[in-house]
């Protein structure tokens, strides 16, 4: 990566999108920071601008078309390019019967957790193409482990995850001769605010995820900003529609 690329980070006022803002910015790229919390987004822009690199937040609701195309334009209109984007930004399911899940939850989920993801794609694509990244544009979507494996009670989260995969594996598909490398990646648990958020719920919520690892601990938010980093990188050049597991084994067991 050099000083002259451009990174879009949804989601990335907290947990895994401020990590992985912060390892693009550590390889020179200048980042836009999305997320709805200004005071949180601006935090990740400061910390982006402590590597020596450059950013700017854009308040942004990734389940909302004309707020998704004002970030795209107002990534152009800063940096004048788009080469990188991580479409991250997602919410939680707390554990409820499916008998019991709303409708309203299920709309918000997926409002979120997949059309944001599918929107991000639509408008961050023409924008790369007109950048003219050719060879060396990539996007990384965050799926989860619960885009592979099924849980009870969290159906709707689960649903929308597996989404991610269907619509990574279509888009990379679609655009494979355009030069743009399209992946996923598919963390496990992951020691954040979205934990700590259903902790609240379930005081052994962290326990219990924890104890379905094999590797017997949560992931931190770094650990997954590596393997974005990389899949956007030149290294993973061959390397489309692939979903990375970084996953502790949890898929394996
Ligand atoms: N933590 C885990 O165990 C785990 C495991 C696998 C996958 N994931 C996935 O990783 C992603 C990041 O989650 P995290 O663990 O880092 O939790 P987090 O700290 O809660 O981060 C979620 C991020 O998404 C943003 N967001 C939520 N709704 C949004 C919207 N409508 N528009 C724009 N941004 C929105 C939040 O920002 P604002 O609130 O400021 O908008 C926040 O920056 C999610 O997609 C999650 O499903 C997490």
């Amino acid at each position: 990566m050099t000083d002259q690329k451009v990174a879009i980070v949804t989601g990335g006022s907290s947990g895994i999108g401020r990590a992985t803002a912060i390892a693009l910015a550590k390889q020179g790229a200048k980042i836009v920071v999305a997320a709805r919390r200004s005071k949180e987004g601006d935090e990740t822009v400061q910390l982006v601008k402590e590597t020596g690199s450059d950013g700017i937040f854009v308040n942004t609701d990734v389940a909302n078309e004309a707020s998704v195309k004002s970030l795209i334009e107002k990534t152009i209109d800063s940096y004048h390019r788009l080469d990188y984007a991580f479409n991250n930004a997602g919410i939680e399911q707390t554990m409820t019967p499916l008998t019991e899940q709303t409708v309203e939850e299920f709309d918000q989920i997926m409002n979120i957790n997949v059309r944001g993801v599918w929107l991000s794609m639509k408008y961050e694509i023409p924008a790369m193409i007109k950048s003219g990244v050719g060879v060396g544009g990539a996007i990384v979507n965050n799926s989860s482990a619960a885009g592979i494996i099924g849980f009870p009670q969290m159906g709707i989260y689960i649903a929308s995850k597996h989404a991610v995969l269907g619509l990574t594996k279509s888009a990379a598909l679609e655009y494979a001769k355009s030069g743009i490398r399209i992946n996923a990646i598919a963390p496990g648990g992951v020691d954040t605010e979205m934990v700590g958020r259903l902790t609240e719920v379930d005081k052994q919520w962290r326990e219990k995820l924890t104890s379905m690892h094999p590797i017997g601990r949560l992931s931190n938010p770094e650990e997954i900003a590596n393997a974005v980093v990389w899949l956007l990188s030149d290294k993973a050049s061959f390397v489309l529609g692939h979903t990375l597991l970084v996953d502790g084994g949890i898929v394996s067991r």
